[in-house]
């Protein structure tokens, strides 16, 4: 969608991913069952998908534009925007853990199950506060603080590293990914039942 609004694009890239992590836990949750190798498979595809997009496209962006520009025009904001970016710096290092901890599932067994969920559990709760601090506390403030040009520096940078799973975009070596996900994982994010 040409001309959408860095911060309308970040609203929906934070619920794509939400949905996503609502769906991961879940799934995570109910466990394999009988079709193990089904759910290995797309739990893996759904946390190489957080590595691939938020943490590679989203969180830089926010980091090294919107969070510089709001810091200067809002300097209030500095504690939560030293959180976020806390969050931001910590997440690709969780998200990989998180990758080895399922594959130490998948091939040492139930002793490395809870761990796991347990783990997912906590990086979902606080992705989806992170999430929700950057909505509430920092959104509306760059709407009404930041200057036409910084928005329209802002919506360039953010369209052009849209997360195709958000934006509905194709992007052709993804649709292997994708439709694995959206065929395998539970609701909100797929149509399988878990
Ligand atoms: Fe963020
Ligand atoms: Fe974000």
């Amino acid at each position: 969608m040409p001309g959408a609004s860095a911060l309308s694009i970040i609203r929906e890239e934070h619920a794509a991913v939400s949905a996503l992590l609502r769906s991961l836990r879940l799934l995570a949750e109910k466990g394999p069952g009988e079709q193990r190798t089904r759910f290995f498979e797309t739990a893996r595809a759904m946390l190489f998908y957080l590595d691939e997009f938020p943490e590679r496209r989203h969180h830089p962006n926010e980091s090294s534009l919107l969070f510089p520009m709001l810091l200067r025009a809002a300097p209030d904001l500095q504690p939560v925007i030293e959180k976020l970016e806390a969050d931001h710096a910590a997440g690709e290092h969780r998200v990989r853990e998180l990758q080895h901890m399922l594959v130490g599932w998948e091939f040492l067994g139930e002793a490395r199950r809870a761990g796991f969920v347990a783990a997912l559990q906590e990086y979902v709760r606080l992705y989806l506060q992170h999430m929700q601090v950057e909505e509430t506390h920092l959104l509306p403030q760059a709407a009404r603080v930041l200057t036409p040009a910084q928005h329209a520096e802002l919506d360039a940078a953010f369209a052009a590293a849209r997360d195709p799973l958000a934006a509905g975009g194709r992007e052709p070596i993804y649709e292997e990914l994708f439709d694995r996900i959206v065929q395998q994982a539970p609701s909100p994010i797929g149509l399988g039942q878990g």
